[in-house]
């Protein structure tokens, strides 16, 4: 069915996936840096912890079980891995946070790490925190489409073995190409759009179900002109398992309308087929509020990060997928829009071991959403001038999430604004203890307390410090000011000229050096001294003049 000069193709082949596809390529890791993309729920500290504990677990049963040997190694697969903190943090709590069971893990793990984008992927493993355990050998970069989960390619174009006992996928699924269903009574619908190369302007709508009014939603300000179809499931989607499951899933609900991650689904089929029994699957994603047995009649609609789609995951289509397999699963409840956690077995039952560690680190105390709580409560607590408060919930984000090198530096800068330079000092020293990796510069913010505190020597000397390893120009920028401070000119001049070498467009730079030179001049030749004398002569050589002349 085609009116004006484009045809009306099936929603995931629209213009907004080919958009979603450039940006993942073209963005890097600035996705995450930058702020565009949320991922805290996934990459902190306590998340990837509780899947140290779950991976040593699964491990533990598939050993007990005879499916594998006790030194064989592990293939871990992670897809869709973006920026590489959760698997940098699964990784350090398996070595340094979880005893011996997570030290024996870590020693015989090939931890895979996977994404679609050739520069996400370049981008993250040169990160510090993934640099040194790809250069170990613990972490193996590859690109891998989820489209083909079947086959990945090593940084050098070479083929990979895909052998993996455990796969882990966060936040792809909602990334995933997606289908946009209705169901009227027997009848099939599927969301068509127009394919121009960017949104019209004024959205048509057209038949079959033009008037209704669910339409005036912002559904159709994303999508721009679109269609709601009627389509033989069989037709519009690969092989007999989508209809099979979405009949299942729909089977009692008249009208529904679902967001369908087919190529998830497929995702999960392919790869759970190729693992031996007793592999595990585990996801994490956001929920659309869906759950068993109730599927809303509208859809909700897909978030745009950046230009990338997300959409809220129907958590009730795996059950039913998991039983048509044979499969054992576990879906951790959702909270408000929360994120949930799927732990899949493929073809055996998951023993009482592994529920329980899922249930206390997934279902109970959800102490990765906790974390994230506190953190929010504190950052607004802190907003609000309650700084006391606001350090108590910085406390208790730092006990669930010791290695959170942010929260040392947000702490320290409350206890700052508190004017408790002591604790400042205390939270800052913390950070830059365990940051090994380097990827703070905690040094700067120290220096700032020592300044505060009068303590300008000790102020330079970490200051020097910090740069030997990071030559930052924000941290010559501070040695300078110290210098200047202490009355080291020609070093202060140093810091400063070498901070425009490293950013010409420093303006801050450029405004000290001027400022320099007023005091080195002062200082050196007493300019300012010469100048008040000059102008006293003056003063008073006028006010003779003028007693002189006659009135
Ligand atoms: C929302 S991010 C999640 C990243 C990370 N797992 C996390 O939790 O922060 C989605 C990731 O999916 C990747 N991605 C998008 N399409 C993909 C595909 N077809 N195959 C594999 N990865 C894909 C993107 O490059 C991006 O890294």
């Amino acid at each position: 069915m085609t009116t004006g000069s484009h045809p009306l193709v099936p929603y995931d082949q629209g213009f907004h996936w080919k958009a979603h596809a450039a940006y993942f390529e073209s963005r890097g890791i600035e996705a995450w840096t930058e702020g565009d993309i949320p991922h805290r729920a996934t990459n902190n500290y306590t998340f990837a912890r509780q899947h140290g504990l779950l991976l040593i677990e699964l491990v533990q049963s598939l050993m007990a079980e005879g499916r594998c040997g006790p030194v064989e190694r592990i293939q871990v697969l992670e897809l869709a891995g973006g920026l590489g903190d959760f698997a940098a943090r699964l990784l350090l709590a398996l070595k340094d946070d979880l005893g011996e069971a997570g030290r024996a893990l870590f020693n015989r793990l090939s931890y895979v790490f996977t994404d679609v984008s050739r520069t996400s992927l370049e981008q993250a493993i040169r990160r510090p925190a993934l640099a040194g355990l790809v250069a170990s050998g613990h972490v193996i970069p590859a690109f891998l489409d989820a489209r083909a989960p079947t086959s990945a390619r090593t940084l050098e174009g070479e083929a990979l073995a895909l052998t993996p006992r455990i796969v882990v996928a966060n936040y792809a699924c909602c990334v995933l190409p997606t289908k946009v269903f209705r169901k009227r009574a027997e009848a099939w619908l599927e969301l068509h759009t127009r394919e121009t190369a960017a949104p019209a302007e004024s959205p048509s709508i057209e038949e079959p179900e033009a008037q209704e009014g669910a339409e005036t939603d912002p559904w159709w300000q994303l999508v721009g002109e679109h269609a709601w179809l009627p389509v033989r499931l069989e037709e519009t989607l690969r092989g007999p398992l989508h209809p099979r499951l979405l009949t299942q899933v729909l089977a009692h609900s008249p009208e529904a309308e679902v967001a369908y991650p087919y190529v998830f689904v497929e995702l999960l089929d392919t790869l759970l087929e190729r693992m031996p029994a007793g592999g595990a699957f585990l996801f994490s994603d956001f929920e659309d509020s869906s759950y068993e047995g109730r599927i809303g009649s509208g859809s909700r609609i897909p978030i745009l990060y950046g230009d990338s789609l997300n959409h809220p995951v129907c958590f009730p289509l795996f059950e039913p997928l998991a039983r048509m397999r044979g499969d054992d699963l576990l879906v951790s409840p959702g909270w408000h829009g929360t994120t949930r956690t799927a732990l899949w077995r493929r073809g055996a039952p998951l023993p009482s071991s592994v529920r329980e560690v899922f249930a206390r680190g997934f279902c109970q105390g959800h102490v990765g959403q906790d974390r994230l709580d506190f953190e929010v409560a504190a950052l607004k607590l802190s907003e609000a001038g309650d700084y006391k408060r606001a350090l108590r919930f910085y406390d208790r984000c730092l006990a669930l999430d010791p290695h959170a090198l942010t929260l040392y530096e947000q702490a320290g800068a409350t206890a700052l604004a508190l004017g408790d330079l002591d604790l400042a000092l205390r939270y800052f020293s913390e950070g830059a203890a365990r940051d090994s990796l380097r990827e703070h510069d905690f040094g700067l913010r120290m220096s700032e307390v020592y300044c505060r505190q009068g303590e300008l020597r000790r102020a330079s000397e970490l200051l020097e410090t910090s740069l030997q390893t990071d030559e930052e120009p924000m941290t010559y920028l501070a040695l300078g000011q110290v210098y200047l401070e202490l009355g080291e000119y020609a070093r202060a001049f140093r810091a400063y000229t070498r901070a425009l070498e490293l950013d010409p467009h420093l303006e801050e730079a450029r405004q000290a050096l001027a400022a320099l030179q007023v005091a080195w001049c002062e200082a050196e030749l007493g300019l300012r001294a010469t100048a008040e004398r000059w102008w006293e002569d003056k003063v008073r050589a006028l006010t003779e003049a003028t007693k002189k002349e006659p009135s």
